[in-house]
């Protein structure tokens, strides 16, 4: 299975025009049968897309965010328990690094991880270096303290999870990683994760468009990709989708 995950941000997107974007765009391609395209628009969007579902194809739906607590005393916040209660949401995107700017700790990341499977939605858990790390050559040391604790308990199955490799300062640039780069940093999580015993799947993000997606996806074990500002425009990202 590959993966093509849009993440919408906080963006303000008419969900009706952009799967007609999406589709005219699509023409009649047949995409890849093993692709799945997930979508990742706002919560209060999530229900709406999925009434709007015109489609030709069948979009999984998937959150930006979850709380790392079940339920209780927690203002704004939305547990992954609504997210299975109230929207067909599958995926959920969590550790973001702009979640990660905002304060969010690796200890509130695998308490979202472990929320989010009790109600078999995966998690999809970015992970990535900034410029300044990786100047001082210390991507690795910095990939496996980020993914260690997740990677490393017994008590969650690292196979129900997806990973996403973004480097911070290839996020929103127009540039993406070098493809040596994205190479290094997977093949080094390969090595934390045996993959010939694991299903794991890693994606890349940042900067992904429909011009360097192609030769992306030939990145060995490079599963999919999580795009963010090339997924506002349906017709963009039915071009990504083509890539697959
Ligand atoms: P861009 O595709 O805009 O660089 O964003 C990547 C990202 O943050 C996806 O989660």
């Amino acid at each position: 299975m590959k993966y093509l995950v849009a993440n919408w941000k906080m963006n303000l997107i008419n969900s009706k025009n952009w799967i007609c974007d999406f589709n005219n765009n699509l023409n009649d391609s047949n995409l890849n049968d093993d692709l799945r395209i997930v979508i990742c628009p706002n919560y209060l969007q999530l229900p709406k897309f999925n009434q709007n579902h015109l489609s030709k194809i069948n979009f999984s739906m998937g959150a930006q965010n979850v709380s790392g607590n079940n339920s209780g005393a927690f203002t704004g916040e939305i547990s992954a328990e609504h997210l299975s209660e109230f929207s067909e949401v599958r995926y959920c995107i969590v550790g973001h690094s702009e979640r990660r700017s905002a304060g969010e700790t690796d200890a509130m990341i695998k308490a979202k991880v472990k929320q989010l499977l009790t109600k078999n939605i995966t998690p999809i858990i970015c992970f990535g270096e900034s410029h300044e790390i990786q100047e001082k050559g210390e991507t690795e040391k910095f990939l496996n303290s980020q993914l260690n604790s997740i990677v490393n308990d017994e008590n969650l199955n690292i196979d129900s999870c997806i990973l996403a490799y973004e480097p911070l300062w290839a996020i929103g640039k127009g540039i993406p990683a070098d493809l040596e780069t994205i190479n290094n940093s997977i093949s080094y999580i390969t090595k934390i994760i045996d993959l010939n015993k694991s299903n794991l799947k890693i994606l890349y993000g940042g900067s992904v468009d429909s011009e360097n997606s192609g030769e992306i996806l030939s990145v060995d074990n490079v599963s999919g990709l999580l795009v963010g500002n090339s997924s506002l425009d349906g017709k963009e990202f039915a071009n990504i989708a083509k890539k697959f």
